[in-house]
């Protein structure tokens, strides 16, 4: 009999990535997905530990989880809750003592091995936690994935040696590793195969990809993107995240040359006072990024940058953030992502003694927020009048309406039948909000 597992994913892209390979490797042992937790035998959440809201989540997830596990022990179904993800390399052993209804938690270099822990659960022999670094072994045991739409996501590095004083992914990813080509192209070649007409390439830092190559000498990730570009089936290909400083001349000439190669980066700034990112710990000066952005549209001017952005972190004054609202104003972001500082266990920041109190961080970023806001809907309404190719790439919220991607990452609602998805075609724009664009045929 088929078993079913309930998944909820929190946090950033790679969590997704991550949820799609556990899916696949639960598959092995009879699982199969449904978005229904109270039908579920196996209750998963694959968490994130960046901010403190992100974990608290966890909790209270785990709090439903548990009173779903009850009811069904009423109706005598057994349940098995399992955990994955930051939250648990965050704190190792220390999360089950934490989190009783857990009966399995993997960290999220552990995942390959759940289906052995699952078995070994089922004969009694107790709750663990796995949290090790063991990237390589990880992508090496889990099978090629299949891929879950016309848009995939493939993970080619993962770990972070920046430390960010702020940040907690050095801490739960591990140190930065980068797949082989031949990985990545084979997983590629599937995930094409499975449908995929997009795939978007993973790594918290993913312009500092060095893997080896098809003839066995480091490769660079303007190589690799070279090579993926002539895969037959795939058109579009985007990467993220990239760090500001480390894209190379040949990743900004390769957005001139390489039509697959998507015209939009994420680059996120963060601050745009350098007295704070001096303290963030991060490796450049707003004028370096600047630099950046400029090299960028010179080579490819119709790019879309998006960014993220941090507000309060400690020590930052009025004039400080005024210089972040500055730089905005400067690069005219085509998206962006703001967060309020939060101090983390065990990072630097957190111990800084000038920490910016609550109601100054929700005042500065809901100014940033607005004049983001503001920002996103003048740039999508210069599209207002063109046209655009749009990949299909789900079905919209309403009746007869699917939805689909810009070039440049702008979401655009399109009445369609349902056999249009995982087309190209190209849209007429005829409104345009701050979150997305509606098109008809032409
Ligand atoms: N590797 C990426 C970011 C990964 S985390 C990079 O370097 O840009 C995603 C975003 O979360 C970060 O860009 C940052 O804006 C935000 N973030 C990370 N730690 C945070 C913290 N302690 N408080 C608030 N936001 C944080
Ligand atoms: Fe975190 Fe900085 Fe690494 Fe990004 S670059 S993951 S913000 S430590
Ligand atoms: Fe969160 Fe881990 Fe991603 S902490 S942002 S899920 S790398």
């Amino acid at each position: 009999m088929t078993k079913k597992v309930f998944m909820n994913t929190m946090g950033c892209q790679m969590n997704v990535y991550d949820s799609t390979r556990i899916l696949d490797a639960l598959a092995i042992l009879g699982y199969e997905e449904t978005q229904k937790p109270e039908e579920a035998d196996l209750l998963m959440v694959n968490t994130c530990y960046i901010r403190e809201k992100a974990a608290d989540k966890v909790f209270s997830c785990l709090g439903r989880f548990q009173e779903i596990k009850q009811e069904r022990k009423k109706k005598g179904q057994e349940t098995l809750i399992a955990v994955a993800g930051c939250v648990v390399q965050a704190l190792g052993d220390a999360f089950l003592k934490k989190a009783h209804s857990v009966d399995i938690a993997v960290g999220p270099q552990s995942y390959h091995k759940l289906p052995e822990l699952i078995t070994q659960f089922n004969r009694k022999n107790g709750r663990k936690t796995i949290a090790e670094f063991t990237s390589i072994e990880k992508f090496d045991a889990l099978a090629q994935p299949t891929s879950h739409g016309c848009t995939a996501f493939l993970a080619i590095q993962e770990g972070c040696d920046n430390f960010c004083s702020y940040c907690v992914v050095p801490y739960t990813r591990g140190c930065e590793y980068s797949r082989s080509a031949e990985a990545v192209l084979n997983e590629a070649r599937a995930l094409v195969d499975t449908g995929a007409k997009e795939i978007m390439l993973l790594g918290q830092n993913v312009d500092c990809w060095h893997g080896e190559g098809l003839d066995g000498k480091t490769w660079h990730l303007a190589q690799l993107i070279e090579r993926l570009a002539e895969m037959d089936g795939l058109l579009r290909i985007r990467y993220t995240t990239s760090y500001p400083v480390d894209i190379t001349d040949e990743m900004i000439a390769a957005h001139r040359d390489i039509p697959k190669l998507m015209p939009y980066i994420h680059l996120p700034i963060q601050a745009g006072s350098d007295k704070v990112l001096k303290e963030m710990n991060r490796r450049y000066c707003v004028a370096q990024y600047l630099e950046v952005v400029e090299k960028l549209r010179k080579a490819r001017p119709d790019i879309a940058i998006s960014s993220d952005f941090i507000v309060g972190f400690p020590g930052e004054t009025d004039s400080d953030f005024e210089q972040t609202l500055a730089v905005v104003d400067k690069v005219r972001y085509a998206q962006s992502y703001s967060f309020k500082y939060s101090p983390r266990p065990g990072t630097p920041a957190s111990l800084m003694k000038n920490q910016v109190p609550e109601a100054i961080k929700t005042e500065r970023l809901s100014i940033l927020q607005a004049k983001l806001l503001e920002l996103q809907k003048s740039y999508n309404q210069t599209f207002v009048g063109k046209n655009l190719p749009v990949l299909l790439t789900e079905r919209g919220k309403q009746k007869g309406q699917l939805n689909g991607y810009s070039p440049y990452l702008q979401n655009v609602h399109v009445s369609l039948p349902e056999d249009r998805l995982g087309d190209i075609v190209t849209l007429h724009i005829s409104a345009a909000t701050a979150s997305s664009l509606s098109g008809e045929t032409i």
